[in-house]
């Protein structure tokens, strides 16, 4: 398969946590606009800046500046044999744009209840060095590793409720765009982190 998998899912629904298995399975490198908007953040840039306040306020970032993102990602190399989008594209008008640069061959969402969605935010750790996400009760980090855990700005119950109105309002409705254009499976993402693996994998394997 050659053109790019989409993961899509509510915050917490673990897009992260499950990008590992499909890498695994497919080799398409991950491209998740989170994360690339933190090392931004991180190191200060003019693209850190412009996104910080969005991020910390669980709004979600302009569309033209997440484009020129994913354009710009889409123009490396490993690229070219499609990539598995995590956190991307969140809006109608991202998928639009994205439907002119790349072809997006399916679309796993992963469905989780809003009430178990504050619980996974606000208990989940990362490591900064690998970042591996830990959970402290669903996914508990090794002892070696806890002293240097960090947790995200926007992991707060406060922010956590905007994220998810976020989600709502702006991207579920862009699940039922792709649904509508037959590409997108539903997974079950309410069990254990290895029953919805296992529920990917599956998927995956079908497509
Ligand atoms: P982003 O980083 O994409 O955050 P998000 O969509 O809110 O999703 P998360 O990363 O919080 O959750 P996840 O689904 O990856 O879950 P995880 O696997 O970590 O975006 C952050 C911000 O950047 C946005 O708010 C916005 O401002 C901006 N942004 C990013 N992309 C954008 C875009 N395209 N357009 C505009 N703005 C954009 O799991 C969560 C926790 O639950 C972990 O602790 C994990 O261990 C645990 N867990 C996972 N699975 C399970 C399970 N089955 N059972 C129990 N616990 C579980
Ligand atoms: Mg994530």
């Amino acid at each position: 398969m050659t053109g790019s998998i989409v993961l899509f899912g509510p915050p917490g629904a673990g897009k992260g946590t499950q990008a590992e298995i499909i890498v695994e399975l497919t080799g398409k490198p991950q491209v998740s606009t989170g994360d690339m908007l933190r090392l931004a953040v991180s190191k200060g840039t003019d693209l850190g800046l412009e996104a910080k306040e969005y991020m910390e306020s669980g709004m979600l970032v302009p569309d033209q500046v997440i484009i020129g993102l994913i354009e710009d990602r889409l123009s490396h190399s490993d690229a070219s044999k499609g990539v598995l989008f995590d956190g991307f594209p969140r809006t109608i008008p991202q998928a639009e744009a994205l439907s002119k640069i790349a072809q997006v061959e399916a679309v796993i969402a992963i469905e989780v209840p809003d009430e178990d969605i504050v619980n996974r935010i606000v208990g989940r750790r990362m490591d900064p060095e690998n970042g591996e996400i830990y959970h402290i009760s669903f996914k508990p980090p090794p002892p070696e590793v806890e002293g240097r855990l960090i947790q995200r700005k926007d992991d707060n119950e406060g922010t956590v409720r905007k994220r998810l109105s976020a989600y709502h309002e702006q991207t579920k409705p862009l699940g039922e765009w792709y649904r509508e254009k037959g590409i997108l499976t539903s997974v079950d993402g309410s069990g254990t982190i290895k029953e919805v693996s296992h529920s990917i994998s599956m998927a995956v394997q079908n497509l």
